[in-house]
């Protein structure tokens, strides 16, 4: 015998008690008193920026991640930038990326002049899926943009094979997945570059910044110049080489990351194994809590892989449920859960409507997961506490609305 159903609770969104009184948060960062002293340090030194806490920051981020360079960015739009740029994609070109991502991304190939092609994720792991990729080369392909959605490593064996058999860069957009494994590596040294972002509710915080990592002296070498103007060196090199000569090689930009923001990464580098771990604790308390639960789906992960969990994005059995995303979305806000959608698939949105002429339905994989998303809060900050409202929010949710 089946046992009976507890009492199913008012709903907050019906005029219930929300089940926390605080709001929280899908994600933020974490500073402590060393972080903000590493900054003031800086900030009281001869460098703003441009002088040694980069090449520091980059150094250890490099050994950190397993990878021979690291050049830092203002941005990881601003790295996304950088690296199509190094793997060639320029105007008449194409890159091959994923809808299910973040329109930085496919925005960096736009910026060159060349054009992004969409291919189809995997169902699993929403993933760029390396057959769809196949279909999609042409003679204009310069590079592949790989995407490591929510943390879990894109297909990179595969998508390394493609890119090698037909003379491609792969550049992974790893900047939801700093720490993530895939066979038993971290990202930063896989892919031919991979594209970090330090944005506040990433793992390791700068504020603004980004990382492109390598282990192509070549590639390192246009990295740094892109970021600078396309000069071909450093007002620190110059100052301390005691010379004012200086060539401009290409057409770069202003990308450069501060000496205090690059001190603030160091500090946080200290602690990133930490968050990494708590991070982890997380997914496996919400997915222990949800394998249970008739109308969700906890996120796949695939063998051989430690995600880094920069999300835990749910997929809603919506056959199992009498809402659809929306209701549940405003229902879990109003019991205090800072949900959120990750991601629109980005041939949807209306710029690229219009310039490309997308109707919707391109992408059946990206848009069927579209429809059933939400992004549960996860930062390495959550409490216990927090991990089980979020859990009897769900579970209050989805109750009162299982068929
Ligand atoms: C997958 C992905 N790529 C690129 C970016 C851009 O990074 P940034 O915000 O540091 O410019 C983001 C930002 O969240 C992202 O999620």
């Amino acid at each position: 015998m089946t046992a009976l159903p507890t009492k199913i609770e008012t709903l907050a969104i019906h005029g219930g008690s929300p089940v926390r009184e605080k709001f929280l948060p899908y994600g933020r960062q974490s500073l402590d008193e060393q972080d903000v002293q590493a900054v003031v340090e800086v900030l009281r030194s001869d460098w703003l920026t441009t002088g040694p806490k980069v090449d520091e920051f980059e150094e250890q981020f490099a050994t950190w991640v397993g990878a021979k360079h690291a050049v830092s960015f203002s941005s990881g739009t601003a790295a996304l930038h950088g690296a199509a740029f190094a793997a060639g994609v320029g105007r008449g070109n194409e890159a091959i990326t994923t809808p299910m991502t973040f329109c930085a991304t496919a925005n960096c190939v736009l910026y060159l002049e060349a054009k992004p092609v969409f291919a189809d994720v995997s169902p699993d792991t929403l993933n760029l899926e390396p057959r769809e990729v196949t279909k999609k080369l042409s003679s204009r392909t310069k590079a592949i943009i790989a995407v490591d959605y929510a943390g879990h490593p894109a297909d990179l064996s595969p998508l390394n094979a493609l890119a090698k058999q037909h003379g491609l860069a792969l550049i992974e957009d790893a900047c939801h997945a700093l720490g993530a494994e895939y066979g038993g590596k971290r990202v930063g040294g896989i892919a031919d570059m991979t594209v970090f972002s330090f944005h506040p509710v990433k793992h390791l915080t700068t504020g603004e910044g980004g990382m492109v990592t390598t282990n192509n002296t070549t590639l390192a070498e246009t990295l740094r110049r892109f970021r600078n103007h396309g000069i071909s060196s450093e007002a620190r090199q110059r100052q301390q080489a005691g010379q004012w000569f200086y060539e401009m090689t290409l057409l770069g930009f202003n990308y450069r990351l501060t000496d205090f923001a690059c001190a603030l990464g160091i500090s946080q580098l200290r602690k990133l194994d930490e968050n990494l771990a708590r991070r982890r604790t997380i997914a496996a308390l919400y997915t222990r809590a949800f394998r249970e639960l008739p109308g969700v789906v906890a996120p796949a992960v695939r063998d051989d892989v430690n995600p880094a969990w920069h999300l835990y994005p749910i997929r809603l059995k919506l056959e199992a449920l009498s809402a659809n995303r929306g209701e549940i979305f405003r229902a879990l806000r109003a019991e205090n859960i800072g949900v959120n959608v990750h991601y629109i698939p980005v041939h949807t949105h209306p710029y690229y409507r219009e310039r490309f002429g997308y109707r919707g339905g391109e992408f059946p994989v990206a848009e069927d997961a579209y429809e059933r998303l939400i992004s549960l809060p996860m930062f390495h900050g959550m409490t216990d506490g927090d991990v089980e409202d979020v859990i009897t929010a769900v579970s209050k949710v989805c109750e009162a609305y299982s068929r």
